[in-house]
């Protein structure tokens, strides 16, 4: 289904019932330039319910913020078991229909995921194999949901710790091969590409670069945690895409990158843990981080146009750029541990040098001196960054 009608929805955040009283009050207290300007939920926990979930969404519908849904239970990555379309689970489908209709969502998204066979759902989000075959599976998948729903879907790249042997694709092949044949959008994960490069030990940026970013109408940018090992196995991993730490200055690099390839209808801030009692400042200060860049990338669009029209009418007059935006949050008092002014890395390096498990600056090969110096800096105030969240 066509997205590139679908209009600009701006900066949100996720509304978890942790901090849906701060995001109420917020919004209640901000003005129009308010830095959430949507909010993402997750349609299963609010169908089919009445009590206090019902009560708290409606509090939150009173507000008239759009809200846009993002599934966790759709399982795009099943196969049919013996027949010729996999079978979804029709409450599943009517509970999300009758809320898409009632917030009037714009789009629905889940996970390039198999999380479920035949009727029996797992805890984890598998991935699904790179092969032509698992595409047109999901494809057909994809176009049977839009067909229901009759808005557009958006599938997510996940991230994922362990590799099928069997490899007939690269991912990014993969992913735009689904995108091809499906003909749906694409919410890009950001955190995601950087938690699996590091794993999985590919640059992210070329990466990204494959990717058919034209497709992408939403963006995810969360947390990761450095350094994790199972309880259960003992594997142990690089980083965690764990949605319960601040959006890492790399991960805000590479969106920085990516929006300027590719006009987005919308960005989350990702973070479903960790909410601290100072965790809403937190977030406001993260959400500003995200704004600047979204800004900037706007005001110097403003200026391009701006300057394009000079050249043609040969004008003289001052180019004015878009008002600055003032953001009225105690947040903007936060102390310096701000990675936002800090010159970008140069992404092009091994990620694995990203992930010294000391805090010892790794041994960086590839950039020049300059780069060097910005990556160290940031690496020492990401090490930092991580310090203190614990
Ligand atoms: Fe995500």
């Amino acid at each position: 289904m066509l997205t590139n009608k679908l209009k600009f929805y701006g900066l949100g955040i996720g509304l978890r019932d942790e901090i849906q009283k701060d995001i109420l009050s917020y919004l209640e207290a901000s003005s129009k330039q308010t830095l959430i300007q949507w909010l993402e939920i997750i349609p299963e926990n609010y169908i089919n319910n009445g009590g206090l979930p019902r009560k708290r969404f409606e509090e939150v519908l009173a507000k008239g913020v759009p809200l846009i849904p993002h599934g966790v239970n759709l399982s795009i990555g099943s196969a049919p078991q013996n027949k010729k379309r996999l079978e979804f689970d029709f409450y599943l489908l009517k509970g999300l229909k009758e809320l898409f209709e009632e917030i009037k969502a714009p789009w629905f998204s889940d996970h390039l995921v198999n999380s479920r066979i035949g009727s029996h759902y797992f805890q984890e989000l598998i991935p699904v194999p790179f092969t032509k075959e698992a595409a047109e599976v999901v494809a057909n998948n994809i176009k049977y949901l839009e067909d229901y729903f009759q808005i557009p879907f958006l599938f997510e790249n996940p991230s994922y710790y362990t590799n099928y042997g069997l490899r007939e694709l690269r991912e990014q092949t993969f992913i735009n091969l689904v995108l091809e044949k499906a003909r749906c959008g694409f919410l890009l994960d950001i955190n995601n590409v950087l938690v699996n490069s590091m794993n999985h030990k590919y640059l992210p940026k070329p990466f990204l670069d494959d990717l058919d970013l034209k497709k992408v109408v939403q963006v995810h940018l969360g947390g990761l945690k450095r350094g994790y090992t199972s309880k259960l196995t003992g594997h142990k991993i690089k980083a965690l895409d764990s949605h319960g730490e601040a959006v890492s200055d790399v991960a805000l690099d590479l969106f920085s990158y990516v929006i300027k390839k590719t006009k987005v209808k919308a960005v989350l801030l990702e973070r479903d843990m960790n909410f601290s009692e100072e965790g809403f400042l937190g977030l406001i200060y993260e959400l500003k981080q995200i704004r600047k860049i979204m800004d900037s990338k706007y005001d110097s669009e403003e200026e391009n146009e701006a300057e394009k029209t000079k050249l043609a009418t040969n004008q003289t007059e001052n180019i004015s750029s878009a008002e600055p935006v003032t953001l009225e949050t105690e947040a903007n008092n936060r102390p310096a541990s701000s990675l936002i002014d800090n010159k970008t890395a140069d992404l092009n390096m091994n990620p694995s040098s990203i992930m010294s498990p000391t805090n010892s600056i790794p041994a960086i090969t590839a950039v020049d001196d300059l780069s060097k110096n910005q990556l160290a800096n940031d690496l020492d105030s990401l090490n930092e960054e991580f310090a203190d969240l614990g």
